[in-house]
């Protein structure tokens, strides 16, 4: 059975690895799209955790940019040899009681110079639909079947949605803070740390807790430890983790002083201070420099860190001074349309 997932640009190789632990057969992966087939429970992929959403496969090929192309998009899903797998793979994910299928067509668009409108290949997409499942009945929202469509290019993908907005959001946001990490990209930075069971965790600029949620989900630790300089980060962090992922410690502190022993930490992950919000260069130069010479204190030889900024040279720069940290890997990822990067780093000694 043949199956797609979004991801966020730059998770695609993390996401591969996910999807090849779970069993599946891992194929090509292109900006933002994982393709992969699998023939277990459909069910098993809704617990994903570094994909956007995932798909069963309907059709997938070249369509003109002209407008013959409305015309191909419609032969190509009315025929699609796949779509009734796919049906049948919502239904086994999401079994429920239904009298009569209803369904509604999303149509996305990246890139493109298309001559006709996103709307009209919705619209080829519906016709096609209507042809092949004449009973289905058409809806605006509340569908049980959505069945996505994405013209990146001249290429259309099309595909049954499996997965709704609490793969890509959770459900444990209750308290929202401003820059906040999608959740997925905080659990991707989990798994690039090589997180261990006996680990002592730290997220030393911990927002609104995101990450120390997705590592306290991941798996087995040994202790989780947090903090953030504003007030109203600590308690948006401690709404949001609630009663679990014990022992965890959160904590109003500055990062640039941690009140934490030398080498007393496995693993750090953090998305750094960023972006348009964030003041002037040099202050962040100056809390980058004294945030990473801390991280280096407090990780154990051999400990990985693991952080996120657009600031590659701020950070680079800082990275020179901490001397102890040299950079593992560097993976560009796109967040919030921005581009920024992961940084592996190990501590030397
Ligand atoms: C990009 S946000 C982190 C968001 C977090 N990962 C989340 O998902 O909510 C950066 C955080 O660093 C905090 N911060 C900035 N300077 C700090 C410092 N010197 N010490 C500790 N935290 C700091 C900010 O208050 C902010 O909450």
């Amino acid at each position: 059975m043949q199956y797609y997932a979004f991801a966020v640009p730059g998770l695609e190789e993390i996401a591969g690895q996910e999807l090849a632990e779970l069993g599946a057969d891992v194929g090509e992966r292109r900006r933002g799209v994982v393709f992969f087939s699998w023939d277990g429970d459909p069910q098993g992929l809704l617990a994903l955790t570094t994909v956007e959403d995932v798909y069963a496969l309907v059709a997938r090929d070249t369509v003109k940019r002209s407008r013959e192309g409305l015309e191909e998009i419609e032969a190509l899903v009315a025929d699609a040899e796949l779509f009734e797998l796919a049906v049948g793979a919502h239904r086994r994910a999401r079994p429920k009681r239904i009298k009569r299928i209803s369904y509604r067509v999303v149509a996305q668009r990246h890139g493109g110079r298309q001559r006709y409108m996103r709307k009209e290949a919705r619209k080829a997409l519906e016709r096609a639909i209507g042809r092949r499942f004449p009973r289905w009945r058409k809806v605006e929202e509340e569908a049980l079947i959505e069945v996505w469509g994405l013209e990146a290019d001249r290429q259309l993908l099309v595909g049954v949605r499996l997965s709704d907005r609490t793969m890509r959001h959770r459900t444990y946001k209750e308290a929202q803070l401003e820059a906040s990490l999608r959740p997925t990209v905080a659990r991707a930075m989990v798994r690039l740390c090589e997180p261990g069971v006996d680990d002592v965790f730290l997220d030393p600029m911990c927002g609104a807790g995101t990450i120390l949620i997705e590592r306290g989900e991941y798996g087995r630790y040994g202790q989780l430890l947090g903090g953030d300089i504003r007030p109203e980060a600590v308690a948006a962090a401690r709404t949001n983790i609630g009663p679990r992922y014990k022992p965890i410690e959160v904590r109003e502190w500055d990062a640039a002083s941690l009140p934490l022993a030398a080498g007393a930490v496995d693993r750090v992950v953090c998305n750094l201070p960023f972006g348009k919000k964030i003041g002037e260069l040099w202050e962040l130069q100056t809390l980058y420099g004294r945030s990473a010479g801390e991280m280096a204190r407090v990780l154990k030889p051999g400990g990985v860190a693991v952080l996120l900024t657009s600031e590659r040279a701020a950070l680079e720069r800082a990275l020179a001074a901490a001397e102890v940290l040299y950079i593992e890997r560097l993976m560009p990822v796109e967040v919030l349309g921005q581009e920024a990067f992961f940084f592996k780093l190990k501590k030397v000694i």
